[in-house]
């Protein structure tokens, strides 16, 4: 649990959580920062809401209680986004403070009823509303609908200059002593873009075009200071709006230049063939990456992150049941639903006597209008052959220049 002063008057609480699903689906390996703020003006506004994930916000209590302020005291809970984990402690508070007003946008208000049957006042607040809390601290709100949810607005602070973005502009990985994304060496700040992608890539993806919505909208404000819900703040706005636009736009390809493989195999025939694909690349002595995932061993984040920074796709799996090897059915129709679109691809894979996989990769792939362009698959009955086996490798090769050639 941490509190730091990051502007006038304005103060970040911040819990770094780990050991939970985020959403109940996606691993954190390295955890992730629960942020709030705290403006005091004549009037005090909490701004979304640090609590454990089960919604009890003893720790929110105990650093209002360091920075000596009375819960009682406090005014405006601005909720920027409903979703429980920035909204999910106003039920407990309720219980110590009554008479304070919540500051969300229409739809806010809605899902603020569904989820906690609400008896407060409620302010709604539109695209430029303004609140005066004294002090000079006018904020003023800027609607960012689907970043992540229909309701989500974020705040400025027109005297700080600090703008709260709650889940826009976030990512996972503990905070720890580091709030600013400036403080981070050049190590940790390749650390940050891995979890920031896994963020981005789990979280806010569906939603890209509205990602640069908001971002286009973030950037006619008078922003000196960016302070998200989960990760760093930026004490140079252009630095995460500059890595957020990259994100957004790597949804439609091309990405990285990068190619993820993601395997699966049951009796190891398919395996075979994906040994060789990486000595292939191993081969390829310009810097170019791969990530390699087997599925089911990693889990669907991991590899929605990998994919999502890749230009170059490879599928390697066997027919099962007539039907493409099940983790791997599951783990793309994630990625389509996720809008991993325009991708380089290659699909391989062993069968026994019909074959059937690339029938579902089919499906897949058109049910979520992907959009990937495939180089002639490679189908083996049961072990490799030489000849498949080198087939497998051309074709690897050919991706690989692709991929080179769609980023100049
Ligand atoms: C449960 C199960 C279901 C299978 N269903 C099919 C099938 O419908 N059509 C087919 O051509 N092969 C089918 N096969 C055969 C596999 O595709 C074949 O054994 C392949 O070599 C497995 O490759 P792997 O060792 O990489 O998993 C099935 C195998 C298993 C174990
Ligand atoms: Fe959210
Ligand atoms: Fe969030």
């Amino acid at each position: 649990m941490n509190i730091k002063n990051i502007a006038d008057n304005t103060y970040l609480l911040s819990v770094d959580i780990d050991n939970i699903l985020f959403e109940g689906l996606w691993e954190m390996p390295n955890g992730v920062a629960l942020n709030s703020y705290i403006i005091k003006g004549e009037k005090t506004a909490i701004i979304d809401g640090v609590c454990g994930w089960d919604g009890i916000p003893e720790n929110l209590y105990v650093l209002l209680d360091e920075l000596d302020i009375d819960p009682l005291s406090i005014e405006y809970l601005i909720i920027n986004h409903m979703e429980p984990d920035h909204s999910g402690w106003i039920e407990d508070f309720r219980k110590i403070n009554s008479n304070f007003k919540i500051i969300c946008s229409e739809k806010g208000k809605d899902l603020l009823e569904a989820f906690y049957g609400n008896t407060q006042e409620v302010q709604c607040v539109k695209d430029g509303d303004t609140i005066d809390l004294g002090k000079g601290h006018i904020l003023t709100f800027a609607e960012i609908p689907n970043v992540h949810w229909p309701d989500t607005i974020a705040t400025l602070d027109t005297s700080t200059g600090v703008l709260f973005t709650c889940d826009a502009f976030g990512a996972f990985g503990k905070n720890g002593k580091i709030k600013f994304g400036e403080e981070l060496t050049k190590k940790q700040m390749i650390e940050f873009d891995k979890e920031a992608v896994r963020y981005y890539s789990n979280i806010v993806a569906a939603f890209s075009m509205q990602t640069l919505r908001a971002i286009d909208k973030c950037e006619k404000l008078p922003v000196k200071m960016i302070a998200p819900g989960h990760g760093l703040l930026w004490n140079n706005p252009e630095t995460i709006i500059n890595l957020y636009k990259d994100y957004a736009n790597y949804q439609k390809g091309p990405a990285r230049r990068e190619i993820t493989i993601i395997w699966g195999s049951m009796y190891g025939m398919t395996e075979k063939a994906v040994n060789h694909i990486i000595t292939v690349l191993e081969e390829d002595d310009e810097d170019f990456k791969y990530n390699i995932h087997r599925v089911p061993e990693d889990s669907w984040g991991t590899v929605l992150a990998s994919a999502w920074v890749s230009t170059g796709i490879i599928l390697a799996m066997p027919t099962y049941e007539y039907k493409m090897f099940p983790p791997m059915a599951a783990v793309l129709d994630e990625l389509g639903r996720k809008k991993v679109q325009g991708r380089k691809a290659f699909r391989l894979g062993s069968y026994g006597w019909s074959g059937g996989a690339q029938k579902e990769l089919d499906e897949i792939m058109d049910r979520h209008r992907m959009n990937w362009e495939f180089i002639e698959p490679v189908e083996f009955k049961g072990s490799p052959r030489e000849e498949d086996i080198q087939l497998i490798g051309d074709r690897v090769k050919l991706l690989v220049k692709q991929v080179k050639e769609a980023i100049i």
